[in-house]
């Protein structure tokens, strides 16, 4: 896929593709005084309704963060049931998502999952991987770091000649999500600021949207709140107002 700061990227009413850092579960469940995981467990059907409602909408693409490779700080407990929630959901889920012509994927480091849960992902992404609707990728035990030094090492080991420069199109491949266009808007919920080590390679020219919704909270209202805040933004990738094209300033 062409790189936003090499080549100018095609501008849609619609993104096409959506990155979003589900964050807010905790707080969720402490204002309810329930403990943290009951949030976990809600926030899973905000994503049930997100991927409704962007397939509904035509979105090409959608990446959401669900275990950051900081997350193992937090503790045992909370890590465990993380790990259990997310190979339940994959048990209950795929169906549903093949049936919808959705394509899942998980993208990040797989090595600290266990045995159980690597070989549910890979049932679940082979399920699934002719489908041609939207392409959904789980980011788990994921960091944008990682995944750059991953990318370089993997290309390293495919002989790229370590006399020579790296070009983006020879990481390009090696990167996760090397096979989708860049997100073209990003959602963090919760009300944080921050891009928390997500895709640091892949965000360059996205366009950012904070809510102070937390995650369990956020529909398909909260969604298209987003998607109105992004047609209202000037995608200039480097050039000045007065070089788009009128049609695409999307100033509604
Ligand atoms: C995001 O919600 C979910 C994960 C990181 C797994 P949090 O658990 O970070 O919720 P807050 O930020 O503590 O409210
Ligand atoms: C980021 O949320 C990771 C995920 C949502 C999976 P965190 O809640 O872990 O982020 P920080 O630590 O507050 O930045
Ligand atoms: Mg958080």
């Amino acid at each position: 896929m062409p790189s936003s700061t090499q080549t100018l990227p095609t501008v849609d009413a619609v993104p096409r593709h959506i990155a979003i850092i589900m964050d807010g579960n905790g707080r969720w469940a402490k204002r309810r005084f329930l403990p943290r995981i009951a949030g976990h467990k809600r926030g899973v059907e905000a994503v049930r309704a997100t991927v409704r409602a962007c397939s509904e909408l035509g979105v090409q693409y959608l990446t959401l963060f669900a275990f950051s490779s900081e997350n193992w700080r937090r503790p045992l407990e909370e890590v465990s049931f993380l790990m259990g929630l997310f190979l339940d959901v994959l048990e209950r889920e795929v169906e549903r998502l093949h049936r919808n012509d959705i394509r899942l994927q998980v993208i990040g480091n797989r090595a600290r999952f266990s045995a159980d849960l690597v070989a549910r992902i890979e049932a679940a992404e082979a399920r699934t991987a002719n489908n041609q609707g939207l392409v959904l990728t789980v980011a788990a035990d994921y960091g944008g770091r990682w995944d750059i030094l991953h990318a370089v090492n993997q290309l390293l080991a495919a002989g790229h000649d370590p006399q020579q420069p790296v070009q983006e199109a020879d990481l390009q491949p090696y990167l996760s999500l090397g096979q989708a266009p860049e997100p073209d808007l990003f959602i963090r919920t919760g009300g944080e600021q921050r891009i928390s080590n997500f895709l640091l390679w892949q965000l360059a020219y996205a366009e950012l949207y904070f809510t102070e919704t937390l995650w369990p909270d956020f529909d398909r209202a909260a969604l298209e709140a987003a998607m109105h805040s992004y047609r209202c933004r000037e995608r200039r990738f480097g050039r000045t107002s007065e070089q788009l094209d009128p049609a695409l300033r999307r100033l509604d």
